[in-house]
């Protein structure tokens, strides 16, 4: 989740433009960069936060319109070569900054290297500014302009698979700059004598709070004078100017009350983000580049080991439930800080996965080293490029859920569950257990899940009504089989951590073998009872649980008419594939503690005794 700025007005752009940057440093920052146009394309970058990009800026630095990112790396590990703007051109007549992923970038930057441009870095955006440079100058050396900058830009965009917002400047054209978005978000501030672009309208809420916001396929020109807006066809468009009521904070939280609420919504972008470019529908493939181990490596696996701590723990009890299920492959999980310690039987054959958000977890890291010193091949699912984790495995999934600032996790866990899923039914494919036609099947029900988050999302009065209702519960229980049981400790530890409210996870079978002695009348109870193997076995557990006089709170398929008749509250799924469903359960428990913590009155982005990243053992 990069952040985009752009500036045309009256003033010396650095300045505003480094402003800008560091209200948007929320979204990432391991390096920054700018292009200012003085007598020339001028670009200043470096690695870090935005001070240290100050630092390197010229005081006297002239020119009025420039452009201006923060970089939170998905392609590339962070570096000054990577950081954006990305210039094209002898001497550098165009300049680009991006935020997005381009699906299709190694294609393009192949064809690009076949017709002379020269890359500089490992980024997918280069492509962009020489896929530019070809529209405008037709080869690398070019200098005859062929076209202006807004149609150089449409043309170019037309050959990108993916989602983006750029902004763009060009020598030729001072005094402009030209901005694009598809599937990630840009708005258009309108000031007096001054007009600003940017991922998010708190990059310029200090200027103007008089806002454009761009939909997808539309391209804008921004001037001192004026700001035109064009739709896909290339006609000008009359946009409404719309005016900004929030505050600084409530802006960077885009309007929600708290990071953990904008992040839950945000799993909607960050599953369709991971998922970018890793599967063809029409193929009924699958590809993980990064993985370096090969088929025949997958093939011979005879055992893969999970390791991790907390909410990551629980995507990885997910995960062996679904290597083992999907893959057929022997799959164990272990909490790193026990892993160490236990003296494991290591064999040959063996995968080593860590699943750690942070990429910085103390316990997982030296599990992670534990485990390399039985050479096995190792694997890190992680959110954060260039944290310590990737340096210490041989691959690395990305989950691509931007930074996740709210303690509790929640897009990041959702997103490992992605790559979990994808990289059972990867298995599964190369190991000859499944047909490209399931493949085809499982990758459209779980492109479905992003919207089908969005139909949970919709319904978050109700979740918010029953939390208000049982927020004065001391206990609470969560109760799950099969896939589901990995979801009923997570809505578990999320309610312990941020509402402070005792609450445990079972596997429901578990309950009778002694934690049932807990129940009391009106104990709320949390049953996961979405379609399934095991439905009707979670309908005895919940009968269990009604005839002790505790509340069921039932979280089922919308369809599921039954439900009603033991459940004293049900809050509702899409019905979705039975492997998928946790995807939408957890949802709706994410929903649930944070609307409890809220009535309760809890810190909920940043709750006591916690921390985001646990660097200590
Ligand atoms: C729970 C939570 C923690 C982390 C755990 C591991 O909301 O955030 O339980 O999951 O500390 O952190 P990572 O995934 O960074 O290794």
């Amino acid at each position: 989740m990069c952040g985009i700025v752009g500036y045309a007005g009256k003033s010396l752009a650095a300045p505003v433009l480094i402003d800008s940057l560091k209200k948007l440093e929320y979204r990432g920052y391991d390096s920054a960069g700018i292009t200012v146009l003085g007598s020339g394309i001028e670009t200043y970058k470096s690695v870090g936060k935005i001070v240290n990009l100050e630092a390197e800026i010229p005081k006297k630095l002239g020119g009025n319109v420039g452009i201006g990112h923060t970089r939170w790396a998905t392609h590339g590990r962070p570096s000054t070569e990577n950081a954006h703007p990305h210039n094209s051109g002898k001497p550098g007549k165009l300049s680009i900054v991006h935020n997005g992923i381009i699906e299709n970038y190694l294609a393009l930057k192949e064809q690009l290297i076949e017709e002379g441009y020269e890359f500089k870095s490992e980024t997918d955006t280069e492509v962009i500014v020489h896929l530019l440079h070809k529209h405008i100058y037709g080869k690398p050396e070019g200098n005859e302009v062929k076209c202006g900058l807004l149609d150089g830009l449409r043309e170019a965009l037309k050959e990108i698979e993916g989602s983006y917002a750029v902004a763009t400047v060009s020598s030729d054209e001072p005094g402009k700059l030209v901005v694009a978005k598809k599937d990630s978000p840009l708005v258009i501030g309108i000031g007096n004598g001054e007009n600003f672009a940017a991922s998010d309208v708190t990059a310029f809420l200090a200027h103007t709070r008089d806002v454009i916001f761009v939909d997808d396929f539309e391209t804008a020109v921004l001037s001192p004078e004026g700001v035109e807006v064009f739709n896909r066809e290339g006609d000008l468009l009359n946009k409404t100017v719309e005016k900004i009521e929030w505050d600084f904070e409530a802006a960077e939280k885009a309007g929600y009350e708290h990071f953990m609420l904008k992040e839950i919504h945000e799993q909607v972008s960050a599953i369709h983000s991971t998922l970018s470019g890793k599967v063809s529908e029409l193929e009924g493939a699958i590809y993980l580049e990064e993985l370096t181990l090969g088929d025949d490596e997958i093939r011979k696996l005879s055992r893969v080991q999970i390791l991790a701590c907390g909410t990551s723990w629980h995507a990885g009890l997910l995960g062996k439930y679904l290597i083992e299920q999907i893959a057929g492959i022997h799959c164990d999980i272990d909490i790193c800080s026990e892993y160490r310690y236990r003296n494991p039987v290591m064999e040959g054959g063996t995968l080593a996965i860590a699943i750690t958000q942070s990429g910085e977890t103390a316990d997982t890291l030296a599990a992670v080293r534990e485990i390399r010193s039985y050479n096995c091949p190792t694997l890190a699912i992680t959110n954060v490029v260039g944290s310590t984790i990737t340096r210490e495995t041989d691959s690395v999934l990305y989950t691509r859920a931007g930074p996740e600032i709210g303690v509790a996790a929640t897009k990041t866990f959702s997103t490992q569950l992605t790559l979990l899923y994808l990289l059972a039914v990867k298995f599964s494919l190369v190991r000859g257990r499944s047909s490209p036609d399931y493949v085809k099947n499982f990758i459209t029900e779980l492109r479905k899940i992003p919207g089908q988050i969005q139909q949970v999302l919709n319904q978050k009065e109700i979740i918010k009504e029953c939390a208000e209702n049982f927020a004065g519960a001391k206990n609470y229980f969560f109760l799950g089989r099969h896939l589901n049981y990995p979801i009923a400790l997570e809505g578990a530890l999320k309610l312990k951590e941020i509402s402070y409210v005792h609450a445990e996870g079972f596997a429901a079978g578990e309950l009778k073998h002694g934690p049932i002695a807990l129940l009391a009348e009106g104990t709320p109870v949390v049953a996961i009872a979405t379609r399934g193997q095991t439905y009707e076995k979670m309908l005895s557990n919940i009968k269990e649980v009604k005839a002790r006089d505790a509340t069921v709170i039932a979280v089922a398929d919308s369809k599921d008419t039954e439900i009603g008749k033991y459940a004293d509250v049900v809050l509702r799924v899409p019905p979705s594939d039975e492997l998928l469903a946790p995807l939408l359960s957890v949802v709706v428990l994410q929903l649930l503690a944070y609307y409890t913590a809220l009535a309760l009155d809890c810190s909920i982005d940043k709750p006591r005794n916690l921390a985001k990243s646990v660097t200590v053992e």
